[in-house]
C-alpha cells in the first residue's frame, strides 16, 4: 500500500480500473509548472515561519527545481497510480530527497493546492490570450486603415440597407474585440487572490503566512473564506463565458467572410494559405479557416455548459466532481488561442475587392433613406417622407431603374419638394459622408476613430 501517498487508511489496493477512472494525471500534467511554482513558495513560507526547518525548505525547493528540469527535459513518466499531478510531483520529491520531501504538504491540502494551480495557470494563459486579442485588434485596425474609402453595402436582415465604409465595418469588430479584452482583464482582477491556506476546507492549524505567499506569487491578496476558496470555480466559469462571447464574435465575422468570399458576393479574397481545395471540384477554394472557427464556437459553448452543469448544486466544499473542471477549461483555452492566432493572420492578409463592394452598394436602393432625409429637411414629416420614397422605390422596381437614374421630373412626380440638388444626396459618397456624428460611417467620423485608436 505504500505507493499511495494516502494509503495509510486502506487495507486493499485500489481496483486497477478505478485507479484509471479516478486519475486526472493524463490531463492535469499540463499544470506541472504551476504546481511546482506554488509548492516552492509554500515550502519557503514553511521555512520562514519555522514550521519546518529553513534548511529543509531549501532541500525541498532544490528538489522541486530538479524535478521541473526533469519534466521539461522529458525525463519524467507520470504514473496513473499516483492519480494526479500533485501527487506525482510529491512522490517524486520524496523519492529524490527522502523523507524530508514529505514535509512539503504540511498545512496544505490538494484541495487548496489545485485551486491555486488552476489560478496560476489561467492567469498565465490570460496574459498570452490578451496578446492574441491585441494582435487581432491590430489586424482589424490595419484592414480599416488600408481600405479607408472602400464603400460596401451595409445590411440589415442580410438585405441591402445603406452604404457604409468597409473600414467602419471592420471597426465594428474591433469594438467587439475591445469589449472581450476588457471582460478578460476584468475577470482576471476578480480571481487574482491566493486560495492556498484554506487546507482541505477549514483552514490550517499551522501558523502559516498566506499574505507572504500571495505576494511571492503575484496575487493581489488572499481569499477570505476557506470553504469558498476550495470550492469556488467562478473564475473558470467567467473565463468560459468570456470565451463563449469571444467565439460568438468570431463566428459572426467568420460567417461574413464565408459569405463575402463566395462567388456570388466576391467582396474579398482570402489568402490561399487559409483556404483549401475540393477533392472533386477543381474550381473550389473553400474558406476552411473561418468555417472551422465558426464550428469550434460550438465546443466552447459546450464547455461553458459543462462547467455550469458540473458546478450546479455541489454542496460545500470540495467534491471530486470538480476534477472535471480541467478538460473543458483546457479545451477552451486551446481553442480560443488557436482561433485568435489564425484569425489575426488571416485578417491581416485579406484582400478587398473594392469594385465589387461598390457595385453591390449601389444596388438595392441603398440611398433611399437619404431621399427621405432630404424631404424631411425640406419640411416634410418623416413618416410622409417615408411614404414618398416607398412609392419612388416601387416605381424604380417596376421600371427597372435605380434611384440616382431618375429624372428630376420623375422625382418630382412623388414630391414637389424635390429639386435638382437631390442628385448631390444620392451618391454613395454623399450618403456615407452625411453620417458624420460620432459612431457614424462618414469618412471623417471613421478617420477620427482611427486617430483615436492610434493613440
Ligand atoms: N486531482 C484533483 C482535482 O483536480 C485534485 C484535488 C483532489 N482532492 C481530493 N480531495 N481528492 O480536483
Amino acid at each position: 500500500m505504500s505507493s499511495k501517498l494516502w494509503g495509510g487508511r486502506f487495507t486493499q489496493p485500489t481496483d486497477k480500473f478505478v485507479e484509471e477512472f479516478t486519475a486526472s494525471i493524463e490531463f492535469d500534467q499540463r499544470l506541472y509548472r504551476y504546481d511546482i511554482q506554488g509548492s516552492k513558495a509554500h515550502a519557503e513560507m514553511l521555512g520562514r515561519q519555522r514550521i519546518i526547518a529553513p534548511e529543509e525548505a531549501q532541500q525541498i525547493i532544490a528538489g522541486l527545481d530538479a524535478i521541473l528540469e526533469d519534466i521539461e527535459a522529458g525525463k519524467v513518466e507520470f504514473s496513473v497510480a499516483l492519480e494526479d499531478i500533485h501527487m506525482n510531483i510529491e512522490a517524486r520529491l520524496i523519492e529524490r530527497i527522502g523523507a524530508v520531501g514529505g514535509k512539503l504538504h504540511t498545512g496544505r491540502s490538494r484541495n487548496d493546492q489545485v485551486a491555486l494551480d488552476i489560478r496560476l495557470y489561467l492567469r498565465d494563459e490570460i496574459d498570452s490570450i490578451l496578446d492574441y486579442l491585441h494582435a487581432l485588434e491590430k489586424a482589424l485596425i490595419s484592414q480599416a486603415q488600408a481600405n479607408l474609402d472602400v464603400i460596401m453595402p451595409g445590411f440589415t436582415h442580410l438585405q441591402t440597407a445603406q452604404p457604409v465604409l468597409y473600414s467602419h465595418h471592420m471597426l465594428a469588430y474591433r469594438e467587439m474585440i475591445a469589449r472581450d479584452i476588457s471582460r478578460l482583464q476584468d475577470l482576471r482582477v476578480r480571481f487574482n487572490f491566493l486560495p492556498l491556506g484554506a487546507g482541505a476546507l477549514a483552514g490550517t492549524t499551522f501558523a502559516i503566512d498566506r499574505e507572504w505567499v500571495a505576494e511571492q506569487l503575484g496575487f493581489a491578496g488572499v481569499t477570505r473564506n476557506s470553504l469558498d476558496s476550495v470550492s469556488d470555480r467562478d473564475f473558470a466559469l467567467e473565463f468560459c463565458s468570456f470565451a463563449s462571447i469571444l467565439m460568438m464574435h468570431l463566428s459572426r465575422l467568420s460567417e461574413e467572410l464565408i459569405i463575402w468570399s463566395s462567388a456570388d458576393f466576391n467582396f474579398i479574397e482570402l489568402s490561399d494559405a487559409f483556404c483549401t481545395g475540393s477533392s472533386i471540384m477543381p474550381q473550389k477554394k473553400n474558406p476552411d479557416v473561418p468555417e472551422l472557427v465558426r464550428g469550434k464556437t460550438g465546443r466552447v459553448y459546450g464547455n461553458l455548459m459543462s462547467m455550469l452543469t458540473l458546478m450546479k448544486s455541489l454542496p460545500l466544499a470540495y467534491n471530486k466532481d470538480m476534477q472535471e473542471d480541467k478538460e473543458p477549461l483546457f479545451d477552451t483555452i486551446d481553442t480560443i488561442k488557436g482561433s485568435l492566432k489564425i484569425f489575426a493572420d488571416m485578417i491581416a492578409q485579406m484582400q478587398v475587392r473594392a469594385d465589387n463592394m461598390r457595385l453591390a452598394a449601389a444596388r438595392g436602393f441603398s440611398t433611399a433613406t437619404d431621399v427621405a432625409d432630404y424631404c424631411v429637411r425640406k419640411g416634410l414629416p418623416f413618416r410622409q417622407a417615408h411614404e414618398v420614397v416607398g412609392k419612388t422605390v416601387r416605381y424604380c422596381v417596376e421600371n427597372g431603374k435605380d434611384i440616382p437614374d431618375l429624372t428630376l421630373d420623375e422625382f418630382r412626380s412623388f414630391s414637389d419638394l424635390i429639386d435638382a440638388d437631390i442628385y448631390d444626396f444620392v451618391t454613395l459618397e454623399a450618403s456615407v459622408n452625411a453620417r458624420k456624428a460620432t459612431g457614424g460611417t462618414a469618412r471623417e467620423a471613421v478617420e477620427r476613430e482611427l486617430a483615436r485608436l492610434s493613440k
